[in-house]
């Protein structure tokens, strides 16, 4: 059967499934609903060039398959004879992808070499999403995937079907590799490359818990900038090489700003420095990430430990809309209603001249706090923005007895108890300061802040920070000036 532009003489397969690719596109919309984004072919092959070559027979799993590119690319890149399957749900793409594995198959036998494979137009995960709790006979060595991105609603069936990993609102990709992993058998290798939101937050937590209780990272390369490698998905991406296997061995650490590999950097680091507390992957990438991360992990304290606490911010504007006023009367029929843009690094700012500064005070029983000191924390950043984590103190200075903060801050008070002034200041400062920025972006690829992240974010002696909080008062310094004098930091 032939599908699309016939191969050129001496084509290399990758290569040809490329142009089946551009041709695919040129008439056929890539369907969002089914993530699809082909994958260029210098990153192609830059993951089967990740794979340890075995010169014998290979069993190979491309789950999401598309037009065959990383099958293709694996071809090129092992020795020996290969047998795959090829996961595709969508029957036109699957068409195209009979036409490439065709041609990789006539290219294998040109060299001497054998490719059986099998076009499977199923859903992977409803397919195989048992093997997660049932182990199967682990039939495959090698599966390499781009899987699909898009969420997914915990009814979804695939979410379903995948369920022993599902905590709250799962993405398909991590079910892709999560399946993936569990289909190799004792020694198999995982290629994958997806968004990077994996490798942190709680979200993916059991995910992660599954996935790394089965594999263990060989090699991490981050695309510092997602937009370059596929438009329109906002995220970095990670390409993640692994093996099925319970020993710990070194990770090579690489990372470039391009898929055309002009820029990568590379490093080695141990295991135990990468795959940190409950599986969070750490990418430090520069010797200044590793300075950063050695001055971090010093610190023993957690917030927990100084009897401090952070949560979310209990107004949901959509919920509470009709509570929330742009004119009001503090205090006497209303509260003060703080979302992100009050919060500037170092300082609140209210009203300010963003919608609904104002929370009718009949809504004080459910999801107003009492008015006194907390640390706010903005729950998102815009990708260009600098700073990541962004923190004002708020000494309870505005009027009233109770107060407002939207579901987009975060907020650390002392549960049963009050923060003094100088906890306050000294943890916006620390929080606000280059090092905890530059620490947070070693483990969090995505602009979100969590309060579960905040939570286990490695604090200096309550001491120190109180010292800082003193200073902060006296001082208009920058936070990085106060850090230095307050933790003798940079001297
Ligand atoms: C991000 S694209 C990658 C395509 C190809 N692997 C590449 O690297 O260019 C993901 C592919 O997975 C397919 N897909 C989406 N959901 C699927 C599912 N549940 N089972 C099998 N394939 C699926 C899409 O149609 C799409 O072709």
């Amino acid at each position: 059967m032939s599908f699309g532009p016939r191969p050129l003489p001496d084509e290399y397969p990758a290569e040809y499934a490329q142009r089946v690719g551009e041709w695919y596109a040129s008439w056929n919309k890539p369907d969002k609903a089914l993530g699809q984004f082909f994958t260029p072919l210098t990153v192609a092959r830059f993951m089967a060039g990740l794979v340890t070559r075995e010169s014998g027979f290979t069993r190979v799993l491309d789950a999401g398959a598309g037009l065959g590119i990383l099958s293709c690319a694996v071809c090129e890149a092992l020795e020996g004879d290969i047998a795959l399957e090829a996961y595709e749900v969508d029957g036109a793409m699957a068409d195209a992808l009979e036409t490439t594995l065709a041609y990789a198959q006539q290219w294998m036998d040109a060299c001497g070499r054998r490719l059986t494979y099998r076009v499977i137009r199923q859903d992977f995960i409803l397919t195989h999403g048992e093997a997660l709790v049932r182990p199967t006979a682990a039939p495959f060595d090698l599966v390499i995937a781009n899987p699909p991105y898009f969420k997914l609603s915990r009814t979804d069936a695939r979410a379903r079907a995948a369920e022993a990993v599902v905590h709250g609102q799962p993405n398909i990709y991590a079910l892709f590799m999560a399946v993936g992993a569990a289909l190799l058998r004792e020694g198999g290798q995982a290629v994958f490359i997806t968004p990077r939101s994996y490798a942190a937050g709680p979200y993916f937590s059991r995910f992660r818990a599954d996935f790394f209780s089965r594999m263990r990272p060989r090699v991490l390369h981050l695309f510092e900038s997602r937009q370059e490698v596929f438009a329109d998905v906002l995220q970095e991406s990670l390409i993640l090489a692994a093996e099925c296997s319970s020993e710990d061995q070194e990770v090579l650490l690489s990372s470039s700003t391009s898929f055309a590999f002009s820029d990568v950097t590379r490093r080695i680091k141990p295991l135990a420095e990468v795959l940190g507390a409950d599986n969070v992957l750490h990418l430090p990438l520069s010797e200044q990430d590793d300075a950063v991360a050695k001055i971090v992990r010093s610190w023993n304290g957690r917030l927990a430990d100084y009897g401090m606490a952070v949560s979310t911010g209990p107004v949901v504007a959509f919920r509470a809309a009709d509570l929330i006023d742009s004119h009001g009367d503090v205090p006497v029929s209303h509260a003060p209603l703080l979302w992100m843009q009050n919060v500037k690094p170092m300082r609140c700012a209210w009203p300010v001249r963003h919608r609904g500064q104002y929370i009718q005070l009949r809504s004080a029983d459910k999801v107003l706090l009492p008015n006194q000191n907390y640390v706010l924390l903005r729950r998102f950043s815009a990708k260009e923005e600098r700073q990541r984590l962004v923190a004002a103190p708020y000494l309870g200075d505005l009027d009233g007895a109770v107060i407002g903060l939207e579901n987009h801050l975060n907020y650390i008070y002392r549960p049963g108890g009050r923060l003094s002034e100088d906890e306050v200041r000294g943890l916006a400062v620390l929080l606000n300061s280059s090092l905890m920025d530059a620490y947070f972006r070693i483990f969090s690829g995505h602009t979100q802040v969590n309060a579960t992240e905040i939570r286990r974010l490695p604090l200096p002696p309550l001491e120190a920070i109180m010292e800082l909080g003193r200073l902060a008062a006296d001082s208009p310094a920058p936070s990085d000036a106060l850090m230095a004098e307050a933790l003798g930091l940079y001297a």
